[in-house]
């Protein structure tokens, strides 16, 4: 069994009243710099292996056919580019890694790969990239559409996208920059080499007009949980990005991503999960039970429907006051928004004939907006327990992605302080920052 390895999830570190919850920083506002470099101090000294940013483009705005409630809690946003704090985080610390978030439906692989080499220069090897298909109609707004692209197609996009990415990093060789001073001559031309790329979404000659970064190909990372999803995973990624927090599904995610792995005659053992998995942690249950209560306490019912009909691409606010759940299940389908989240959940727990009340469906809500139908919670040992058990029966390759309900930046200090040790003391953890790069903390 390997070690597990630990990343931040900080995508929403800032939002879903994060802000003004005990222990949130006070005279520091979000975007501002030196909070982050603090966070990465903290977690780099724990021997947390990557911080990492998810990404969406649009302001929630299908709630009521409106952006006003996630405007007024502050619901996904504000989200910056991060681009720039990850290279001031990585100014403040020597070993930590960073995912960054880019859409493979909207942006250019021109633009992504040459902004992640330079990202892997200034992080000195320590970048991953999280590309994602995006579901949100908000995000497709911005970039010239009103209507997703179709789901499938999104992924057929997203794997020229990383055969190009990948092309442009391997277009000028590592040992064709000559940098010879008594001739002056810089480099080998037959080492740089255009790439030539047509495909049926990208034209590309290429080469990259950089010089090759120290992980020459930045980690690749990816998230979508539908089977089209999982083949993407198997053809291209380092790394997956997976839902935890209900062992049949994450078992389920696994045995599918094996199965896709060996089918393009990839080792299963060579592709780890990271577990999305929402922590409540305190010095004892107790404390962890009351900080529960407070998270509870600060979501409006508006922030939960604007949080849920964003994810889900439906306006639960039209929902009549009993449906079946196959009905709703299909127009998220037929919106081309993805086939899980909270009502694919729902399908595959009760069945797609269930018929549902309005109000049991926001019970279920509040839940999944709030992330404690996913939380880990109590004190360092019990948590540190429920991990270890969850790595070991879910194909012990990986580990999690853990965020926080609680303040920022006392829930992330306090995984640092209170869990990251208590897993390391206990041999449970994969070796602190063995290698250079992060690709090669990560093994991938
Ligand atoms: C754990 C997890 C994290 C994700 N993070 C992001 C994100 O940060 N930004 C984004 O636009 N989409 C994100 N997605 C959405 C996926 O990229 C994908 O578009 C979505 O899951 C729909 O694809 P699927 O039907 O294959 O799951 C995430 C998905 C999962 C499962």
């Amino acid at each position: 069994m390997s070690g597990i390895h630990i990343a931040y999830d900080l995508s929403f570190a800032h939002t879903e009243g994060r802000w003004a919850r005990a222990g949130s920083w006070i005279g520091q506002e979000f975007p501002d710099v030196r909070m982050y470099a603090e966070l990465a101090r903290t977690a780099e000294r724990a021997g947390v292996d990557m911080l990492f940013f998810g990404d969406g483009s649009g302001i929630p705005n299908t709630w009521r056919g409106s952006m006003d409630a996630a405007v007024e809690w502050g619901i996904q946003w504000p989200r910056h580019d991060m681009a720039p704090v990850i290279a001031a985080m990585s100014t403040a610390t020597e070993h930590i890694g960073f995912g960054l978030t880019y859409s493979s439906t909207f942006m250019h692989p021109f633009t992504v790969a040459r902004l992640l080499n330079s990202l892997d220069h200034v992080t000195n090897g320590r970048i991953a990239f999280n590309v994602v298909a995006s579901t949100r109609g908000a995000d497709a707004e911005n970039y010239g559409s009103a209507e997703l692209m179709d789901h499938d197609l999104r992924y057929e996009r997203m794997e020229e996208f990383i055969a190009v990415c990948r092309a442009l990093w391997d277009s000028v060789s590592p040992d064709a920059i000559v940098r010879d001073r008594t001739t002056g001559r810089f480099a080998d031309p037959a080492g740089v080499h255009p790439i030539d790329h047509e495909g049926r979404f990208f034209r590309v000659r290429g080469p990259l007009a950089s010089v090759p970064s120290p992980q020459v190909h930045p980690v690749v990372v990816q998230a979508g949980n539908s089977p089209r999803g999982i083949t993407a995973s198997a053809s291209f990624a380092d790394l997956v990005f997976g839902f935890g927090g209900g062992v049949a599904g994450q078992r389920r995610h696994r045995a599918m991503l094996d199965d896709a792995l060996r089918a393009q005659g990839r080792d299963p053992a060579s592709v780890g999960i990271l577990w999305a998995t929402q922590v409540i942690v305190g010095r004892t249950r107790r404390e962890a039970t009351t900080r529960r209560d407070e998270v509870l306490r600060a979501w409006d019912h508006e922030a939960v429907g604007a949080f849920l009909s964003h994810n889900a691409g439906y306006d639960f606010s039209t929902l009549p006051t009993t449906f079946r759940l196959g009905e709703l299940q299909d127009a998220i389908v037929a919106a081309q928004a993805s086939p899980g989240g909270l009502v694919g959940t729902l399908v595959a727990e009760h069945g797609a004939d269930h018929t549902m009340t309005r109000d049991e469906f926001f019970d279920h809500g509040w839940a999944s907006a709030t992330g404690l139908d996913h939380t880990l919670l109590g004190d360092p040992a019990e948590v540190a327990d429920a991990l270890e058990e969850n790595h070991a029966t879910t194909g012990a390759r990986g580990g999690y992605m853990l965020s926080t309900p609680l303040g920022m930046p006392s829930g992330f200090a306090e995984l640092s302080e209170l869990l990251v040790p208590e897993l390391r003391a206990r041999g449970a953890l994969a070796p602190r920052y063995p290698g250079r790069t992060l690709r090669e903390n990560l093994a991938v």
